[in-house]
C-alpha cells in the first residue's frame, strides 16, 4: 500500500468549481486501489489576500514543498482590479510555486476528442503535447523601469536562458517524443531573439544526436501559430520556452474545443519537489460561481497526476472516462458538477481493472 499526500489550492472564481470536481474524480480513480490519499487544502489566492494580506507566506510554502503532489484549480483575480495591483497574485503565488519548486517542465497535452466541436472545420487526427519550459525565459522577472512614470520611462523585461536550464528542458521533450510517435518541433524566434535563439538551437542539435530515431523540425513561433490553426496534426511533441509555451498552449486548447478542455502538469521530474498539476485556464471571473465551467481540464490534469505517480491504469481509465464523456456533449448544456459527476460514473470498477492503453501523454 502506498500512500500520496496531496496540497489542494482550489483559488479564486471557478478554481474551486472545478477542483471539487477532478477531487471526486481522484477518489474514484483510486477507490478499490490500496493507494490512499491524504490532502490538506491551502487557502491562496486573490480572496485570501484581500482577507489576510498574503500572498504565499513561508510556512504555506514549507508545507506544500513537503507533499508528494500539488492539485491547482487557477488562483487570480479580475485582470485588472485596483485592489490587486500590489499583490501580484500571479508572480507572487503561482510563478513563485513554480520557481521555487523547480517545475522545469510545464507539460501541456492537446487532443482533438472525436465528438468535440473545435472551432478548426477539419482539425485532422490531432494529438500533441507542448513542453514549455517553466522557470526561466522572459518569466524570470529580472527587469525593471527607469524613470517610471515620466516620458522618458524606459522599461526592461529580460529572459534568462541558461545552458543547465534550456538542456534539461530539451531532453525531457527528445525523451517524451521517443515515447510517442518521434517528432519533435523546437518553437522560438531565432530570427529576432538571436541570443537565446542560438542556444535553443544549438542544444537541440547537441541533444539530438542522442535521438537519431526523432525526427526535427524548427518554426519561428509566429508560424507556429499558422500551422497550429492550418495544420495542427503535424505537431507531436513541440519545445519551447516560457513565453511562448504559455500562448500557444492557449491557442492549443482553443482548437482542441475549448479552453475548458486543456490540461497540464509543472513538472518537477526528479522528483526532488512535489509537481503541480492544473487547468490551463484562469479563474474566469466572468463565469465564476455561476456552475458553468468546464471541470474537463482540472480532471483531465488528474490523470497527468495519476501518470506522473506511474499510476498507468488509473490515469487511463480517467482519460478513457473523459473522452466518452466528451464523444456525448451534444445534448443541453449541463453544470459543472454534473459533468464531474458524469466522468465518475463512467469510472467503475471494471473501467479501472482494465490494463492501460500503449499511449502516452
Ligand atoms: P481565463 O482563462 O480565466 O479566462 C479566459 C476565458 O476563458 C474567459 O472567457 C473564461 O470564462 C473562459 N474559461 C476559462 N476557463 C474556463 C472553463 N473551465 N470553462 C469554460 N470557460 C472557461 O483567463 P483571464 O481572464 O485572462 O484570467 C483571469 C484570471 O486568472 C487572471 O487573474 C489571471 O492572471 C488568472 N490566471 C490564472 C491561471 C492559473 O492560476 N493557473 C492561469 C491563467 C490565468
Ligand atoms: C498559465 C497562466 C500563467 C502563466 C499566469 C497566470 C502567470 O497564464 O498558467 O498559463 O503565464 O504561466
Ligand atoms: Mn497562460
Amino acid at each position: 500500500s502506498r500512500t500520496l499526500s496531496l496540497a489542494v489550492i482550489p483559488g479564486d472564481g471557478i478554481g474551486p468549481e472545478v477542483i471539487a470536481e477532478a477531487e471526486k474524480v481522484l477518489d474514484r480513480a483510486l477507490s478499490g486501489s490500496d493507494i490512499s490519499v491524504t490532502k490538506e487544502r491551502f487557502s491562496l489566492g486573490a480572496a485570501r489576500y484581500l482577507e489576510t494580506g498574503d500572498v504565499l507566506t513561508d510556512d504555506d510554502l514549507d508545507a506544500i514543498s513537503s507533499k508528494d503532489a500539488i492539485l491547482l484549480g487557477a488562483v487570480g483575480g479580475k485582470p485588472g482590479d485596483p485592489r490587486l495591483k500590489d499583490a501580484n497574485i500571479e508572480r507572487g503565488l503561482l510563478l513563485k510555486l513554480r520557481f521555487s519548486l523547480d517545475h522545469y517542465v510545464n507539460l501541456r497535452p492537446t487532443r482533438v476528442y472525436p465528438g468535440v466541436p473545435s472551432p478548426l472545420s477539419d482539425a485532422g487526427d490531432v494529438d500533441f503535447v507542448v513542453v514549455r519550459e517553466g522557470t526561466e525565459g522572459p518569466y524570470v522577472g529580472n527587469g525593471g523601469s527607469i524613470r517610471e512614470g515620466t516620458d522618458h520611462e524606459i522599461a526592461n523585461e529580460v529572459s534568462v536562458n541558461t545552458a543547465y536550464g534550456v538542456d534539461r528542458v530539451v531532453r525531457f521533450a527528445f525523451e517524451k517524443a521517443q515515447s510517442r510517435r518521434r517528432r519533435l518541433t523546437l518553437v522560438h524566434k531565432t530570427n529576432v531573439l538571436v541570443f537565446s535563439g542560438s542556444l535553443w538551437k544549438r542544444t537541440v542539435d547537441a541533444v539530438g544526436t542522442e535521438f537519431p530515431d526523432v525526427e526535427v523540425d524548427y518554426l519561428h513561433v509566429d508560424a507556429a501559430t499558422i500551422f497550429m490553426v492550418t495544420d495542427p496534426a503535424r505537431f507531436d511533441v513541440i519545445v519551447t520556452d516560457n513565453l511562448f509555451g504559455d500562448i500557444l498552449t492557449d491557442l492549443a486548447g482553443a482548437i482542441s474545443g475549448g479552453i475548458g478542455l486543456a490540461a497540464s502538469g509543472n513538472l518537477n521530474p526528479a522528483g526532488t519537489f512535489p509537481s503541480m498539476f492544473e487547468p490551463v485556464h484562469g479563474s474566469a471571473p466572468d463565469i465564476a460561481g455561476q456552475q458553468i465551467a468546464d471541470p474537463t481540464a482540472a480532471i483531465l490534469s488528474v490523470a497527468l497526476m495519476l501518470d506522473h505517480f506511474s499510476l498507468t491504469t488509473q490515469a487511463a481509465a480517467v482519460s478513457k472516462a473523459v473522452e466518452a464523456d466528451i464523444a456525448e456533449r451534444t445534448g443541453a448544456p449541463r453544470t459543472t458538477t454534473e459533468i464531474g459527476d458524469a466522468i465518475v460514473a463512467r469510472l467503475t470498477g471494471e473501467a479501472l481493472a482494465s490494463e492501460p492503453r500503449q499511449e502516452e501523454n
